[in-house]
């Protein structure tokens, strides 16, 4: 096992690494990477303590530091002492008091300082709340304030997707201190969820500058989940650059990434690993290899010429199995081909041809799940539509009320339309729901802007959402209600994003179903991402349930695919099946995704990339569609 602190003064790479110019260290699951630290910090603290020491800890928020937050807790419950711990967070949203739900100063508490031993007098958060004209000097403070402490030991980092470590948006200077910036619109874009929609997420906040993280002693950046996996790639491999804050770590001497086997997919070791070493040429490989030569040469697969393979490391391909270009080029190009179908649900009488789906059964009993209701519509309303037509039992499950998204302006408007209806009755037994209507806006108004909602809000909001929905649903062919069940899985209903967890009910919920729908093919999402998003969670549930049935004669013949989310994006190489649209089908989707009027967020973007697949599909010599719907095979 690697010491991470110690790993971090090491700059010799392996010939795997030779493509990394920061050294990263690559952990199966994110809990295993953050229980090592968390020891190796602990053991820091310690050894500290007995020099009579004190140590300087950087902290970061957001959700990629909390299982380490977590081990630090655990250890400090088996005796830690955080006593002889200073600390300094990165970041703070301007305009946030301490005790907003969002606010860093509270995240921290709720995660960490409530449950250990640090003096109150040690920790330093930027406070969002000073005014305009004394935010220079505070920062001058602020910094000053490292300085005195002596200095930050470790500085602990995630790493946004504009490449940003603490709010250092692109165009930030490797000497920036700490200040107050504009954050990006994908960095707001993120939080929308947390803030129930983007227009609450603050435009500025208060950052340490890249110049003040790099003069840490040493340095770990976590970043866990496949949405992480470019991002970690530009800033360990790319150039080093004001566009991608974390780019800058490649300048530091003790800097080290740690990231998990999803975040470390786009490293050149794991996806182009013939550049780094010898491989073993098997058939994902080869077509792997092939589509990247395509897309760099900017040619068809077909026209691969023998030179092409050789001028861009390839050449070892077509050595080692003793063949042309022209006939790899073929094999490539016919399994990529096999890829497309209109037929998601296997087509009849086909039985011998290469095709995603098997032909038999003619029916399937089809379950696609949707962690939350606009989910599925937004990664496979398509699909969905041509499921239905073909004659398919589609079952559409919802597995989260979603109603942390709903805004309140819809639970306002539905309980202003039932006091309208009770004036229109005169009263007239009416008073129930009048009642119902006054508790939600008095508990609204309670609540504020940012509050939490109550249980009657929240259900009224769950409910809203069911109706878009179903509305959504129907434009997919889904038309009868029992089509679509709704779970309201638990684990979602009594927490906050970042903050939930999953419980034994939650996997019983999911295990019930699966036994029920007896799936021939499931469609599910969440595999990739951020393992503490909702997505991530809600498909954790499906696959502890799915382990838990596999005794069930159903399971034996179950294909599981798996489709992307909103913010996840999908390679060519890994497409098992490629589910064509046209124009109408796509324009179908859009109206599908506009039922959603009550949630904000980027679902709109979703028909965008469904036309970039379409494009790169062309692009190597397939036939050019309006857009295409991805999935994987997951084995
Ligand atoms: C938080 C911070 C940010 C986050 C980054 C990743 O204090 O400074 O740089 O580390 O935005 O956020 P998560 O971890 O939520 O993906």
């Amino acid at each position: 096992m690697t010491d991470i602190l110690e790993a971090t003064g090491q700059k010799q790479l392996t010939q795997q690494e030779r493509f990394e110019k920061t050294r990263t260290l690559v952990f199966t699951e994110s809990s295993e990477a953050c229980r090592q630290l968390a020891k190796e910090v602990a053991d820091l603290i310690e050894k500290r303590r007995k020099e009579n020491r004190k140590v300087v800890l950087g902290l970061a928020t957001g959700s990629t530091p909390v299982p380490f937050y977590r081990q630090l807790v655990r250890l400090h419950k088996k005796g830690l002492s955080f006593s002889n711990v200073i600390t300094f967070n990165l970041d703070e949203y301007y305009g946030l008091t301490q005790d907003h739900p969002e606010s860093y100063y509270r995240f921290m508490h709720d995660q960490l300082f409530d449950h250990i031993d640090i003096p109150k007098e040690n920790i330093n958060i930027p406070d969002g709340t000073v005014s305009l004209d004394e935010v220079y000097d505070y920062c001058h403070g602020y910094e000053r304030a490292i300085v005195e402490a002596g200095g930050l030991d470790l500085q602990i980092l995630g790493i946004g997707r504009t490449g940003h470590i603490g709010f250092n948006e692109p165009g930030s200077a490797v000497d920036s201190p700490t200040r107050m910036i504009t954050l990006d619109r994908v960095t707001r874009a993120d939080a929308a969820a947390d803030f129930l929609g983007i227009a609450n997420v603050p435009r500025s906040a208060i950052t340490m500058g890249v110049g003040t993280i790099m003069k840490a002693d040493r340095i770990v950046l976590m970043a866990w989940g496949g949405n992480k996996a470019s991002i970690v790639r530009d800033a360990v491999e790319g150039p080093v650059t004001d566009q991608i804050s974390a780019s800058f770590l490649q300048q530091h001497e003790k800097a080290i990434f740690l990231v998990d086997s999803a975040a470390a997919t786009r490293l050149t070791r794991f996806q182009y690993p013939w550049l780094v070493g010898s491989v073993n040429w098997t058939a994902p490989m080869i077509k792997r290899a092939v589509i990247r030569l395509a897309e760099e040469v900017g040619s068809p697969i077909l026209k691969l010429t023998d030179e092409d393979y050789n001028e861009h490391g390839v050449g070892e391909l077509l050595a080692s199995t003793n063949t042309e270009a022209y006939h790899v080029n073929i094999d490539v190009f016919n399994e990529v081909q096999h890829t497309i179908t209109g037929w998601p649900g296997g087509k009849k009488d086909t039985e011998n041809e290469p095709r995603p789906e098997r032909a038999k059964p003619v029916q399937k009993n089809v379950l696609v799940l949707c962690p939350e209701p606009s989910d599925a519509i937004v990664g496979m309303a398509g699909t969905i539509d041509r499921l239905v037509e073909q004659g398919h039992n589609v079952r559409l499950v919802v597995q989260t009320s979603g109603n942390l998204r709903v805004r309140d302006v819809s639970a306002r408007n539905f309980a202003g339309v039932i006091l309208e209806m009770a004036v229109l009755a005169q009263g007239k037994g009416w008073e129930n729901q009048r009642q119902y209507a006054d508790s939600i806006l008095e508990e609204l108004e309670e609540k504020g802007e940012f509050g939490i909602d109550s249980a009657l809000v929240r259900r009224l909001k769950g409910l809203i959402l069911r109706g878009e929905a179903r509305d959504a649903g129907d434009v997919c062919g889904l038309e009868d209600s029992d089509r679509i069940s709704f779970l309201d899985l638990p684990f979602y209903e009594t927490g906050r994003y970042r903050r939930f967890r999953l419980s034994e009910e939650d996997i019983e919920v999911m295990k019930k179903i699966l036994n029920e729908v007896k799936p021939h093919s499931i469609f599910a999402t969440g595999h990739v991402g951020d393992p503490s998003s909702m997505q991530a969670l809600c498909f954790r549930a499906f696959f502890e349930a799915w382990e838990d049935c596999k005794d069930q004669a159903w399971r034996k013949d179950c294909y599981v695919w798996l489709y992307r989310g909103k913010d996840s994006d999908v390679s060519t190489h890994e497409i098992d099946m490629a589910v064509p649209m046209s124009p109408d089908q796509l324009e179908q989707k859009r109206e599908a995704i506009r039922k959603f009027q009550s949630i904000t967020g980027d679902e709109f973007d979703s028909p965008f990339d469904n036309q970039q697949i379409a494009k790169e599909y062309d692009k190597l010599g397939m036939a050019e569609y309006e857009a295409i719907e991805a999935f994987e095979r997951w084995t």
